[in-house]
C-alpha cells in the first residue's frame, strides 16, 4: 500500500536558545530533520510532507535541498500536534494510502521499526516505548494488544500517570481515517491544544482497531537542548562507527573519528585516530586516512593515502593510489591516478594528470581577488618545490618547473620552465658582512 510521510517540524525549540530552527541543528553533519526524512525515505513514500512553522523559510530551503520532491506546508500558529497534521490534509487530498507521522526533532527512529508499524494488523498503529523515566510523555492505555486511547500526562489520572508504556509520537493510519478523526478533535484539554493523540480514542469509538508497536527508548530520543543535541550526536557516532567496523573498516581509535550521516567508507580502509568526515565524503576500499585529516565533499578512490594533517574540501576528486601528505589543502580539483601532493600545498580549481608530482609548498594561485581560475597540470609533470602557479595556466605532459618559480604562462609538454631570479654569487662577501656586523654590535655594547 502507498505510504505518505508527514514530518512535524513547526515547533520553536525554545530550549535550544537559538536563531536556527531546532530541526535544522545538525547531527552528524545533517539537519536532524534530514535524519527523520532519511529514515522515512526507506519506505519509498509517495508523498513526503514537512509541516513547518518557526523558521519555515529556512526549514523549507533545507528540506528541498535534501529532497526536491518533498513538500513543505505551513502551520502559522502552533496549536498542537493534531492541528499540525491537519495542515497536510490538502496536500494529501485524494490519497488513500497509509500516513506515517514522524517528528523532525526525533532523528533516530529505525526504518525496521517503521516497517513493523506498516505491517502491524490494525487500522491505527502507534509506536510506544517504555522509558527509564516516563516523565511527561503521553501514556498508552492498552487492553491486551489493543490500544484503547492515548492520554496526555497533563490530562491523565494518577492511575494513568503510572502506566509505563509511552507515546513516541510516531503514528500510522490510513489517510482518510486520520483526517476524518482529526476533523473531530477539539482543544478542550489541559494544554488547550489540538492533540494528534485524540485520534486513537476517536477511531476506536467509531469501530476501528488500534495497536502499539514498541521500540527501544534510544530510537525515540528527542532533542530539546544543546546538551541533548551533543548527546544525540555522540549516540549517532557510536552506532555509525560500529557499523563501519562491522563493514570491514579499521578505526584505530573509533572514539576519535567523527562521521557524517552520508559518509561512505569502503572495506579494508584504515582510519587513523582523529579524523573528521564532514558531509559528502566517499572513500573507496583499501585507502588510508591518516591522523588529523579533515575531509568534506570529496572522493578518495582505492589505495589513496591521505594525511596526516590533510584537508580535502568540496570537489576534491582523487583517483586510485593518489597520495596527499601533511598540510595539503585540496579543493575542487581532480587528481589523477598515482599523482602525489605530499607536503604543504594548496591545490584549488585544478586538474592534475596521472603520476604528476607536486613539490612541497606548491600553490595554485586560483583567485585574482574577483574571479577563480583553473590550473591544468599534465601527466608525469614535475612541479618544483614552492612553485606558484598563477591561474589560468597549464603545464604540459612531462614538463618541469624549477623550484621557487612563479609560473604565469603555459608550459609546453616536456619543457622546463624557470621563472625566478638567477643566482648571483659574491666570493668572500658573507665573511666580510659578518665581520662588519660584529664590529657594529661591539661598538654599540660599549657605548651604551
Ligand atoms: C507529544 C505527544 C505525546 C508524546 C510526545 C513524545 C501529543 C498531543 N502529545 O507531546 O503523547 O509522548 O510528543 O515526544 O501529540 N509540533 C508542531 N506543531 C504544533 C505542535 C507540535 O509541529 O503545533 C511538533 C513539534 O515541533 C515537535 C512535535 O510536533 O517536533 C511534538 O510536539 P511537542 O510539543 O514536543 O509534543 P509533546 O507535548 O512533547
Ligand atoms: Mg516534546
Amino acid at each position: 500500500m502507498a505510504v505518505a510521510l508527514i514530518i512535524l517540524a513547526a515547533g520553536k525549540g525554545t530550549r535550544m536558545n537559538s536563531d536556527l530552527p531546532k530541526v535544522l541543528h545538525p547531527i552528524a553533519g545533517a539537519p536532524m530533520l534530514v535524519h527523520a526524512m532519511t529514515a522515512g525515505a526507506t519506505l519509498d513514500p509517495a508523498h513526503t510532507i514537512i509541516v513547518a512553522g518557526h523558521g519555515a523559510e529556512h526549514v523549507s530551503k533545507a528540506v528541498l535541498e535534501h529532497d526536491e520532491t518533498a513538500k513543505v506546508v505551513l502551520q502559522t500558529e502552533q496549536l498542537g500536534t493534531g492541528h499540525a497534521v491537519l495542515q497536510a490534509k490538502e496536500a494529501l487530498a485524494g490519497f488513500e494510502g497509509k500516513v506515517l507521522i514522524l517528528y523532525g526533532d526525533t532523528p533516530f527512529v529505525r526504518p525496521e521499526t517503521l516497517e513493523a508499524m506498516l505491517a502491524a494488523d490494525a487500522d491505527v498503529v502507534v509506536l510506544g516505548f517504555e522509558p527509564a523515566d516516563a516523565g511527561r510523555y503521553g501514556r498508552l492505555v492498552m487492553d491486551g494488544d489493543s490500544l484503547e486511547r492515548i492520554v496526555e500526562f497533563k490530562d491523565a489520572s494518577p492511575i494513568e500517570q503510572r502506566l509505563r508504556l509511552c507515546n513516541s509520537g510516531v503514528i500510522c493510519a490510513p489517510a482518510p481515517l486520520l483526517f476524518e478523526m482529526l476533523d473531530k478533535t477539539g482543544n478542550d484539554n489541559a494544554a488547550g491544544e489540538y492533540y494528534l493523540t485524540d485520534v486513537i480514542g476517536l477511531a476506536r469509538r467509531s469501530g476501528h482497531s488500534a495497536t502499539a508497536v514498541t521500540c527501544d527508548e534510544a530510537e525515540t530520543l528527542g532533542v530539546n537542548s544543546r546538551a541533548e543535541l551533543a548527546a544525540a550526536d555522540a549516540m549517532y557516532q557510536e552506532v555509525a562507527r560500529n557499523t563501519l567496523m562491522e563493514d570491514g573498516v579499521t578505526l584505530v581509535a573509533p572514539d576519535t573519528v567523527y562521521l557524517s550521516l552520508d559518509t561512505v567508507i569502503g572495506r579494508d580502509t584504515l582510519i587513523e585516530p582523529n579524523v573528521v568526515f564532514g558531509p559528502g565524503v566517499t572513500v573507496e576500499s583499501g585507502a588510508t586516512i591518516r591522523s588529523f585529516s579533515h575531509l568534506e565533499g570529496c572522493h578518495v578512490a582505492r589505495g589513496g593515502i591521505i594525511g596526516p594533517y590533510a584537508r580535502l574540501r568540496p570537489g576534491a576528486e582523487l583517483s586510485e593510489n593518489v597520495k596527499v601528505g601533511n598540510f595539503v589543502e585540496i579543493k575542487n580539483a581532480q587528481i589523477a591516478e598515482g599523482a602525489k601532493v605530499n607536503h604543504l600545498s594548496y591545490i584549488g580549481d585544478a586538474t592534475i594528470g596521472p603520476r604528476a608530482n607536486i613539490g612541497a609548498g606548491t600553490i595554485t594561485c586560483n583567485y585574482d581577488g574577483v574571479m577563480k581560475h583553473h590550473t591544468d597540470i599534465g601527466a608525469d609533470a614535475f612541479i618544483g618545490s614552492n612553485t606558484m602557479l598563477v591561474a589560468p595556466v597549464s603545464i604540459g605532459t612531462g614538463a618541469m618547473t624549477g623550484s621557487g618559480s612563479v609560473i604565469t604562462s603555459d608550459v609546453d609538454p616536456n619543457a622546463l620552465a624557470l621563472a625566478r631570479a638567477p643566482q648571483v654569487e659574491k666570493p668572500g662577501m658573507a665573511a666580510k658582512l659578518f665581520d662588519m656586523l660584529k664590529a657594529k654590535k661591539a661598538k654599540r655594547d660599549r657605548g651604551s
